[in-house]
């Protein structure tokens, strides 16, 4: 269905809506499989020994749905919106968009039947298999093709800097993905790397902390762009810090992948480096966070009544929060005592629960009622109730891993005076059980949220057209 604007630009919604509403479904599924795995981490019978409820295999499902399914569909729905709101222009090669549409559904697919069944490459948030790494790139390019053919016919001359952000996304993930998945199939769904020892690491962690730079990050941070200064009704704070920010942050992130190798067998002035870029992009980090908080000033008060500002306001202070901790745990001394342990865990769920969720989340309950010609969501109090689930889950979640990952990296450091070890390895898992319920119990607050959530929208969609109006909202 097409849509005219005040600005008689007729719109292709039908897209944006197709992502918006799969964002919120596989967001429920690839959380609930995250609380599964939280709680097998607690009560590991609930593998009940069959092969494909292990947790080896259902990890990697609940990360590949909560970053491919959840967040990257999340971004095509904005990317595909913003492009055209900010471009004055309908989509480019609407069929091929579709096909992005149909075709990133059937990656998805794939990755819930071959994960659980043990297919997998076995290299962090690329495990998929071949055949699937080629449908992946064939969605990707159309992607590329979509995006960049509507900034082509734009209708105003500016490019607006959420369209750096998402177009950055896109040809970075695209090079990542080509580069890293680089391997030699010996049958339909087995392949080997071609890349061997220090070279094969060094490889998957450029790709996966750019995935973390570029998909989690770059592209949220488009998402932010737009809907923070939307959401609250005034213009970026400083335009001019948001295309130094693009820059700054492009030109750095590419570095630090070497932060998740200290202490290996990589040459160790590449580890240095990548320390050294990680320390300074904090600061582009805090520039961007900044940026986006301060698009409030003069308006703090819209915090109070709308719920929607909350949820993107409290999500670039959970990205500040991990920007701030990554750097710090970039530095090796520190990682020395972070790695391996649950402070990692901690870490990236403040960027994946606290930032990316969050971003989404709100960007999405904006999105729904203009998508769906009304004036607003069904209910404005269950999105006041689903902020409060999800910031409290996110709380719990982070603290408890913090707690248990510094008492893990103590524990495993401490050396009696014969230099023996203090404490024996099932003696740390015990004193990080408690924990363990703690983060189970936050991850179900915050599906709990979820599912407020995909009543809120169902409402919102099967209300009769335009009969929700705007909530008046005090001065
Ligand atoms: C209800 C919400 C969630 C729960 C309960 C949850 C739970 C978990 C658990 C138990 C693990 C395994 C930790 C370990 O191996 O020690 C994990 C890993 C991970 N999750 Fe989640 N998760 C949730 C939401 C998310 C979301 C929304 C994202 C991303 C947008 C995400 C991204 C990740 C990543 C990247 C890892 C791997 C971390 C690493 O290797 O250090 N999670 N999650
Ligand atoms: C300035 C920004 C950031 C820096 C310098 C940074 C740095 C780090 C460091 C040092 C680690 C631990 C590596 C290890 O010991 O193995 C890490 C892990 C991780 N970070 Fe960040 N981080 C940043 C921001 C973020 C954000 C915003 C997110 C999510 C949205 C995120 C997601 C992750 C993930 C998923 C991992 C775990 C990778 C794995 O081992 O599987 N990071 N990060």
């Amino acid at each position: 269905m097409s849509h005219t604007t005040s600005l008689n630009v007729d719109y292709n919604y039908s897209i944006v809506r197709l992502f918006t509403l799969t964002t919120v479904f596989w967001g429920i599924i690839g959380m609930t499989v995250g609380v599964l795995i939280a709680a097998q981490l607690y009560w590991p019978a609930l593998n009940f020994d069959t092969p494909w409820l292990t947790y080896s295999r259902l990890r990697p499902l609940h990360t590949s749905a909560v970053i491919f399914a959840f967040g990257t569909s999340a971004l095509f729905a904005t990317s595909y919106y913003v492009v055209q709101r900010t471009s004055q222009v309908r989509l480019f090669a609407e069929k091929l968009a579709l096909f992005t549409f149909w075709g990133w559904q059937a990656v998805i697919v794939s990755a819930v039947v071959t994960l659980p069944m043990g297919l997998t490459s076995t290299k962090e948030y690329a495990e998929l298999e071949w055949p699937i790494d080629i449908l992946i790139l064939l969605v990707w390019v159309s992607y590329a093709i979509v995006f960049f053919g509507t900034l082509a016919k734009r209708k105003v001359s500016h490019i607006y800097v959420a369209n750096w952000f998402f177009g950055g996304f896109i040809l970075t993930v695209a090079a990542l993905h080509v580069v890293n998945s680089m391997a030699i199939p010996i049958s339909a769904f087995k392949s080997y790397s071609i890349y061997a020892g220090a070279v094969d690491a060094m490889i998957q962690w450029w790709y996966g902390h750019n995935a973390v730079g570029f998909l989690l990050t770059a592209g949220f941070l488009g998402m932010m762009y737009y809907f923070v200064p939307k959401q609250a009704g005034r213009p970026v704070y400083s335009y001019r810090l948001s295309i130094v920010h693009f820059w700054a942050l492009i030109a750095l992130y590419i570095w630090a992948g070497p932060h998740h190798l200290h202490y290996t067998a990589l040459p160790d002035w590449t580890q240095s480096l990548g320390m050294v870029m990680s320390v300074v992009l904090f600061v582009p980090s805090w520039g961007g966070m900044i940026n986006g908080i301060m698009t409030l000033s003069g308006a703090w008060h819209k915090l109070k009544t709308d719920p929607i500002l909350r949820f993107l306001i409290v999500s670039l202070s959970f990205y500040g929060m991990s920007t701030f901790e990554g750097p710090m745990m970039a530095i090796k001394s520190v990682n020395a005592l972070s790695h391996y342990t649950d402070w990692t865990v901690g870490h990236v769920h403040s960027g994946a629960l606290g930032w990316v969720a969050m971003i989404s989340i709100g960007a999405i309950y904006h999105l729904i009622p203009v998508l769906y010609k009304q004036g607003r969501m069904y209910s404005i109090s269950l999105i006041n109730t689903h902020f409060w689930l999800h910031t409290i889950g996110v709380v719990l979640y982070i603290v408890a891993m913090w707690i248990s990952g510094i008492t893990q990296g103590m524990m495993w450091r401490a050396v009696n005076t014969d230099g023996t070890l203090t404490y024996s390895f099932v003696q740390s898992l015990e004193a990080s059980k408690p924990f363990y319920l703690m983060r189970f119990i936050g991850g179900v607050f915050v599906v709990v949220g979820m599912l407020l959530m995909a009543y809120n929208v169902y409402k919102t969609v099967r209300a009769k057209d335009e009969s929700l109006q705007p909530v008046p909202v005090a001065a």
